[in-house]
């Protein structure tokens, strides 16, 4: 399987070709930053998700002990709210820390991030950096926090300022509490959430892998201070393992541990899940995932009050009367630990991925072209998504040969039984080779079809997306081989 042919412009072409993903607001020129899903990126990007979910959560044995792991664990989900009390952004730090330098052109009025004037364009021609231009003035770097702020209820003054999240995790910590006391889990345990979280990014770009309003699948795991480094590798293991079992198998993926220097001020250890995506130069990587070791830092933040770094400890920020700088809930965030009688605040290993990035590593993993031979045996090109089958939009078609004979009546009667279980798709139209080339591009992995044999002998062809090779199965037995073939 190759797909050394992929470029990100052939995968933009296709996303718009079959409906995965269009730019928002399209017919108003669109809105940078913004991408609307499309039928089938609906499909895949729920699949996914659903992966993700059912892997992580729902499908996880607290019972057993998986390999690797330091012990068993329980995990449980939560869905917690976009908009939040603005106090959580000034305990977290995100009122004061998260932001990006910026810097002005004077001269074409373009904004651009500080580090990234290397790769920008100035907007005037010819095409040159910022700053290349005889007359490009560049002001100093100046900071831009990235929270988008809102109004809540009817008052737009500072006493009504809210934010939407920029990350889901902050929900997840404000709740530890109320999971704890309502669910019996106890230490170690994992909360997981999926939900929609927004960045006012200085400069969008690369299609869906920087924009403004993106989803987020992240597991804060709580355990012991003691246990906390073999969990965290644990957890970087896991998760690499958890793409590479969903297709992303090439070279192309790699687990980059950072050096202390660009770990954020409450970190111990953070690993990156990169894939080196087609928009990159030869060799770099961009980030799919981030998994971190955040100590005690979320938790005592929320208890206490921002904290900062002095030398080895994390220490709450005071004002110029002593008082903590940005409060926290005072509320008792701690665990009492029945096994050594001692009261802890729990460490945090974070494993946050974003589903938009997710997607579009496996849109471009699963990009291949080839030449396979029609009904005369002629070579024809085809573009190919070869999507794992549990991710794939539709995972079956079904078509009647010839639209005569009580073919369509039979092909409708399979797909209704297997529409009952699978998202399946029925096509009448057209020569058989271009039906099966259209869901060579969906990504659909096998498609069925009547002919004049099925009316004989209750047959059909089953025929694999990759291979292209048909096999002759029992309708009867039909159901039951796709299932098998989509849990590979
Ligand atoms: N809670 C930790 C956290 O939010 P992050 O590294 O800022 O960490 C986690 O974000 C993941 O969210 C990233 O690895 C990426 O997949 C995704 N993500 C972050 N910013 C994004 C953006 N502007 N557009 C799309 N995905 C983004």
């Amino acid at each position: 399987m190759s797909n050394g042919n992929t470029t990100m412009d052939k995968v933009v072409a296709l996303c718009k070709r079959r409906g995965f993903i269009f730019q928002s607001s399209e017919i108003y020129g669109g809105i940078g930053g913004f991408w609307d899903y499309g039928p089938l990126g609906v499909e895949l990007k729920r699949n996914i998700k659903d992966a993700w979910w059912r892997d992580m959560v729902t499908g996880h044995d607290e019972t057993a002990q998986l390999p690797d792991a330091p012990s068993p664990y329980a995990m449980v989900g939560l869905d917690t709210t976009i908009i939040m009390h603005p106090q959580v952004w000034r305990a977290s730090g995100h009122f004061d820390l998260f932001y990006d330098l910026f810097v002005d052109c004077k001269t074409c009025k373009g904004r651009f991030r500080a580090d990234q004037l290397g790769t920008s364009q100035c907007p005037r021609k010819p095409s040159k950096r910022p700053g290349e231009h005889d007359d490009c003035e560049l002001t100093e770097p100046r900071e831009f926090n990235l929270m988008f702020k809102t109004y809540v209820g009817a008052l737009l003054d500072p006493t009504a300022e809210a934010y939407l999240r920029p990350e889901t995790a902050q929900g997840i910590f404000v709740n530890f509490k109320n999971v704890l006391s309502t669910s019996r889990v106890k230490v170690p345990f994992g909360i997981a959430q999926i939900g929609k979280s927004f960045r006012n990014e200085i400069t969008p770009r690369n299609f869906i892998f920087r924009s403004r309003e993106f989803e987020q699948m992240e597991i804060e795991f709580f355990c012991a201070p003691a246990d906390s480094q073999a969990w965290y590798a644990y957890w970087r293991d896991r998760r690499v393992a958890w793409y590479v079992s969903l297709g992303l198998k090439s070279e192309k993926l790699q687990l980059r541990e950072h050096g202390p220097e660009e770990r954020a001020h409450y970190s111990c250890g953070t690993a990156d899940i990169e894939y080196a995506f087609p928009f990159l130069p030869e060799g770099e990587f961009g980030e799919l995932e981030g998994v971190s070791h955040r100590s005690d830092f979320d938790l005592r933040s929320h208890m206490e009050g921002k904290l900062v770094r002095d030398g080895d400890e994390l220490v709450v920020e005071r004002d110029e009367h002593g008082q903590p700088r940005h409060p926290g809930s005072g509320k008792d965030l701690s665990y009492f630990d029945d096994a050594t009688q001692t009261k802890v605040v729990p460490h945090v290993i974070e494993p946050s991925a974003g589903a938009d990035r997710t997607t579009l590593a496996f849109l471009c993993e699963a990009y291949d072209e080839d030449a396979i031979p029609d009904e005369k045996g002629v070579p024809q090109e085809r573009v190919v998504l070869r999507l794992h089958p549990r991710i794939a939009p539709i995972k079956a078609a079904v078509f009647p040969l010839v639209k005569k004979d009580g073919q369509p009546e039979l092909a409708s009667e399979i797909y209704r039984t297997l529409k009952k279980r699978w998202n399946v798709f029925y096509d009448e139209k057209g020569s058989i080779g271009k039906r099966y080339r259209r869901q060579d591009e969906s990504g659909t992995p096998y498609c069925i079809t009547v002919d004049h044999q099925t009316t004989e002998d209750d047959t059909v062809t089953l025929r694999d997306r990759d291979t292209t090779e048909q096999t002759r199965v029992k309708i009867a037995d039909l159901e039951g081989i796709v299932a098998e073939r989509i849990a590979g």
